[in-house]
């Protein structure tokens, strides 16, 4: 099998238990033809979020299985991989809880100018206590506004109610009545969310559906004192969109995780104090990405076990 990049124990050690395994170097993992020329004659690849895993790859003869090291699987062409009959993983679960903290963190942070104020500090520009230094805008008790209330969604929505937030959600399918009233969430169009909120969080999977689901339109929606953060994937927001709302100020704030086109952000959004932007670590604590390694390994064994993994993405191959 091939291992696109190194991966976390204790995944390495259960795949180097009795199967035959071709490593990439990440030069190699950068060009789809020596990916190609590496895959031949492998029954399974574990691939990580950012590599492409296109029609050309899918079409290896052979290959049965492709286990993304990941919840989401955006960069796996799902119709083509369905086609050629190879099984698709991905890694959901094991990974809420740490990305609800990190969308939390982001939250904390954006609104309260954490990231700004501590640049400022060490370029030696605190010049003491002031009233009115680095004001921000207060978490405790204002709203949340959950845009797919998922596994994550439902995370972040259980860490705010310590915050005493109230939580409007917006999702595909309603949420069962349980979990509503778990979380004191209620149901509602994403413009009367956008509306409403205080922090908007974003939780959905990208999908031809969600692309730039928050654009111009939506970001004027949200009131200049609100707050964005995505944790989800970068081109569910209009980017350039996002910038011009933060320098113009008709929000107050975002925290940003993920990114349109990256590594590459936006050089609009690169310059704005109000946007607090991390390089896609939301689930980067060394136990869940040990798990979610631990799980691909797992799926893929179990795939060439001839059993069905256990996070099957594109079940009507299984038969
Ligand atoms: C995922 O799993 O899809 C995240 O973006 C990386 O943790």
């Amino acid at each position: 099998m091939l291992l696109l990049h190194p991966i976390l124990e204790p995944a390495l050690s259960l795949l180097q238990d009795g199967l035959d395994l071709v490593h990439c170097t990440s030069d190699q993992a950068q060009d789809p033809a020596q990916v190609a020329d590496l895959a031949e004659g492998c029954q399974g690849i574990v691939s990580l979020i950012t590599d492409r895993v296109d029609a050309a790859l899918l079409a290896t003869p052979g290959l049965r299985v492709v286990a993304n090291v990941g919840v989401g699987f955006d960069n796996i062409d799902l119709v083509a991989a369905t086609h050629f009959g190879v099984l698709i993983t991905n890694t959901p679960g094991v990974l809420d809880e740490t990305t609800a903290d990190f969308a939390f963190a982001l939250m904390l942070s954006a609104a309260r100018r954490l990231v700004a104020a501590d640049r400022m500090l060490r370029e030696g520009d605190f010049m003491g206590w002031q009233l009115d230094l680095m004001l921000g805008v207060d978490v405790h008790g204002s709203t949340l506004g959950v845009v797919g209330l998922g596994r994550i969604g439902r995370a972040l929505a259980r860490r705010a109610r310590g915050f005493g937030m109230r939580i409007l959600y917006n999702s595909r399918t309603p949420a069962p009545d349980a979990v509503e009233s778990e979380l004191g969430a209620r149901a509602v169009g994403l413009d009367e969310l956008l509306g409403e909120s205080d922090f908007v969080s974003l939780h959905v999977p990208l999908t031809t559906q969600t692309r730039h689901l928050i654009g111009e339109r939506e970001l004027g929606l949200m009131r200049p004192t609100s707050v964005l953060i995505n944790t989800s994937r970068g081109p569910v927001v209009d980017e350039r969109a996002l910038a011009r709302a933060l320098s113009r100020g008709t929000i107050f704030a975002a925290g940003l995780d993920v990114y349109e086109h990256e590594p590459e952000v936006d050089l609009e959004l690169r310059r704005m104090p109000n946007a607090v932007l991390a390089p896609h670590i939301a689930s980067a604590s060394i136990a869940t990405r040990s798990a979610m390694s631990e799980l691909a390994a797992r799926n893929l064994l179990q795939a060439l076990a001839g059993e069905r993994p256990a996070h099957l993405v594109n079940a009507q191959v299984w038969r």
